[in-house]
């Protein structure tokens, strides 16, 4: 059986990003044997400026809309990172294997580094070694697949490195994990600026779809998405036409089509931005509605966690205790 894991940081609300990136993916994966844990990563979510009283509201919600998206708990394990202690544990073994450069080499970290710089509030030390807890979280758990996005492949590919690195040193310990990406929408894009990615802690939501705006809010926001110029119709090209293409990606994804042979049905932007509006309104419209169940009673949610963190625990202590022998230290 294959042993899946991916997480999502609570550092704002989750986005249509998020959802046809990541979490449409971890519904596919589920398994009878409950072989996934889907993780809300808190962790992460300290590597920079953050408000403490959010983080925990922004966590219970991530695990609200993980059931809504239609996770179910007893085909997989859904719990929150700082709930299981092994994390942490392991993460400082696999610093004591990763190397200052690679971490320095990792694209997000330069990115969010120089965006942390520039605003003058210093770089947190553990936004350069995050990189290092998310292979903690992935290789803990013996996993084989990490369905994320595509910008997280550079980070799967440093957990390959490290898990190869450990066994070859210390002897086999980690299975060895791989990122499986969608075909589509892997990058959605910022409606506003379409050479960004839609991401969920940027400072102007007009360019971004949270899973939780009202209907009239995602159409506004698709409705008022830059679109490229250009008199020759609506033509599928990342490079040249990426406002447009973006637009396509999100209505293959919602739609199940292919963005170069939807191109070929308008000839105008505008009924293409109504039917990706629909689409996205459509798509989102029963998860918006479980999660107002959900949200009506906390305390369920608490009781999945709890209990997923204990499923998690029982199946990362043995690996990480493992890799404490392995690496030289004495058994307590
Ligand atoms: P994050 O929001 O950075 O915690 O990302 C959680 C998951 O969502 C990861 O698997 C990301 O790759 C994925 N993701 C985040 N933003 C996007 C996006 N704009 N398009 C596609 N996937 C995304
Ligand atoms: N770094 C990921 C992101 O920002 C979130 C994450 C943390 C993660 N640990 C993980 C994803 C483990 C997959 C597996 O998107």
């Amino acid at each position: 059986m294959t042993r899946v894991f991916s997480g999502i940081t609570p550092s704002g609300h989750l986005t249509l990003g998020n959802y046809l990136g990541a979490i449409r993916q971890w519904v596919a994966a589920e398994q009878p044997a409950g072989d996934a844990l889907f993780c809300v990563v808190d962790l992460h979510a300290l590597t920079t400026e953050h408000d403490p009283a959010r983080v925990g509201r922004l966590s219970r919600q991530a695990a609200t809309l993980f059931l809504a998206a239609g996770l179910d708990p007893q085909r997989c394990t859904l719990f929150v990172q700082s709930h299981v202690d092994e994390h942490t544990r392991l993460s400082y073994l696999l610093e004591c294997t990763a190397t200052d450069g690679e971490l320095r080499r990792m694209i997000q970290y330069r990115e969010k580094a120089a965006k942390a710089e520039a605003s003058g509030q210093g770089v947190r030390l553990s936004l350069l070694t995050y990189p290092v807890l998310m292979a903690a979280d992935i290789l803990a758990y013996g996993t084989d697949e990490v369905p994320v996005g595509e910008d997280q492949r550079q980070h799967v590919e440093l957990t390959r490195d490290l898990a190869v690195r450990f066994n070859q040193r210390y002897g086999h310990t980690f299975s060895v994990p791989k990122a499986t990406v969608p075909a589509v929408a892997a990058r959605v894009m910022d409606l506003q600026q379409p050479t960004s990615k839609m991401g969920k802690s940027a400072e102007n939501g007009a360019g971004i779809v949270y899973l939780l705006d009202e209907p009239a809010v995602i159409t506004k926001k698709v409705m008022r998405a830059v679109t490229d110029s250009g008199d020759d119709g609506v033509v599928y090209d990342r490079a040249a036409r990426p406002g447009v293409a973006n637009l396509l990606d999100v209505l293959a994804a919602c739609t199940g089509g292919e963005p170069e042979k939807l191109a070929a049905r308008y000839s105008q932007y505008g009924p293409l931005k109504r039917d990706v509006a629909e689409a996205v309104v459509e798509l989102l419209r029963p998860l918006q509605e479980r999660h107002a169940e959900l949200a009506a009673d906390p305390g369920e949610v608490e009781r999945v966690l709890r209990e997923g963190a204990g499923r998690a625990r029982a199946l990362a202590r043995p690996v990480v205790d493992r890799a404490y022998r392995a690496i030289g230290l004495l058994a307590a």
